[in-house]
């Protein structure tokens, strides 16, 4: 077992982690328990922490439907109702027992009832274990924005039992994945070689922790997103960009998916800026083109992501503001990149896959 500690409360990881939830249960009395899940954390999470923590056999459950669609108003409003219905007080406990969409929503719901009440996570996908469940950022999408209303508000607790992972889709273990390696390469060189020289699958409990502890470095340094933090958004300009693009589309992407493409395009973008060797672009795109699956991107599509692009709140007068790598193992943020730079790095991304 392996504790980090964070902003005021502590990331718990290992398979023995439901003996810790345990004794976090009898040290705290709460009123109540109020467990979030979907219906895959219902079907393969619920029963074995029910099982494995006595104090929860008589918690009140709230089942929504998995997807991001799931973060919206009126699911929230669901479960502020379920809330109140079943007398919910300042001293209950709201559980989020999923993904970043069950952890995302039900610290949302939990940091406005009643003007806020203690909630802990126990994620279950390999993103939400390594990034989501970490940081305080609890949100919801809305008018068509992702993750346009939330909160800055720390779980009392987060308890990782990287078990879970057993019945998560491959897919989704690769979502996961773009996210442990994001973190390697922006902040740690020796982990990023970890990384690229064994299989993830064989040390997942090692290589959660570590990029937990990373990320927890990087967010106690600037716990609201003012500074430092920004070096997270590696990827995640492009990323969303094209994430948004192919939303409802039949090549719709996963976040992670949609990250990966964003790196290796950002990647280009510190080679062009000088930050970054050609022999480390190389290697980011030698080891991405082993490790996940790459589309292209459509010519048809260059100039939409250049609209989505520009009107991202990073963008200043056609200039995009970037975080980027400046050697592997390190990144820079807010950095200017003009659209020239940026054609060039999608058309190196496109000859690359
Ligand atoms: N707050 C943050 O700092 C932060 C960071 C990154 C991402 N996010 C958010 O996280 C969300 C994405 O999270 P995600 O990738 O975990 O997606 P998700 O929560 O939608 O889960 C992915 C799928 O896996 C299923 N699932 C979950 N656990 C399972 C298990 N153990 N076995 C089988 N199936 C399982 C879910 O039902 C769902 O179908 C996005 O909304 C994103 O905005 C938040």
């Amino acid at each position: 077992m392996l504790s980090i500690k964070s902003n005021g409360y502590n990331v718990e990881i290992g398979m023995q982690v439901f003996k810790t939830i345990s004794a976090f249960l009898k040290n705290n009395n709460y009123s109540s328990y109020f467990v979030i899940c979907d219906e895959n954390t219902f079907q393969y999470c619920l029963p074995q922490l029910i099982t494995n923590c006595v104090k929860l056999r008589d918690a009140h459950i709230i089942e929504i439907e998995s997807g991001e669609a799931s973060k919206s108003i009126e699911i929230s409003a669901h479960i502020w109702h379920t809330l109140i219905e079943n007398k919910a007080d300042k001293n209950s406990l709201v559980i989020n027992l999923g993904g970043g969409v069950v952890s995302d929503l039900g610290g949302f719901c939990a940091s406005t009832y009643k003007r806020g009440i203690d909630f802990i996570n126990i994620p279950t996908t390999l993103l939400s274990m390594a990034d989501a469940s970490v940081g305080g950022k609890t949100g919801i999408d809305f008018a068509g924005l992702k993750n346009s209303i939330g909160t800055f508000t720390q779980p009392k607790a987060v308890f990782i039992n990287p078990h879970f992972l057993e019945t998560l889709p491959k897919r989704h273990y690769e979502n996961g994945l773009a996210e442990i390696y994001k973190i390697a390469l922006i902040a740690d060189k020796k982990f990023w070689i970890e990384l690229k020289t064994s299989n993830p699958e064989n040390n997942t409990e090692l290589i959660l922790s570590k990029s937990v502890a990373l990320k927890n470095k990087i967010v106690l340094k600037d716990p609201f997103d003012k500074g430092i933090r920004k070096i997270l958004n590696f990827g995640h300009t492009i990323g969303h960009a094209v994430e948004s693009l192919l939303l409802g589309t039949k090549e719709e992407l996963l976040h992670g998916e949609a990250i990966v493409i964003g790196m290796l395009i950002e990647s280009h973008l510190a080679f062009q800026k000088k930050l970054l060797s050609k022999t480390e672009l190389s290697e980011i795109t030698l080891v991405f083109k082993e490790v996940f699956d790459l589309k292209k991107i459509k010519p048809i599509n260059f100039n939409s992501l250049l609209e989505l692009m520009r009107n991202d709140k990073k963008t200043l007068k056609n200039k995009f503001q970037f975080s980027l790598l400046n050697k592997i193992g390190a990144c820079k943020y807010d950095i200017e990149v003009t659209e020239t730079q940026l054609k060039k790095a999608i058309d190196f991304y496109n000859t690359s896959v």
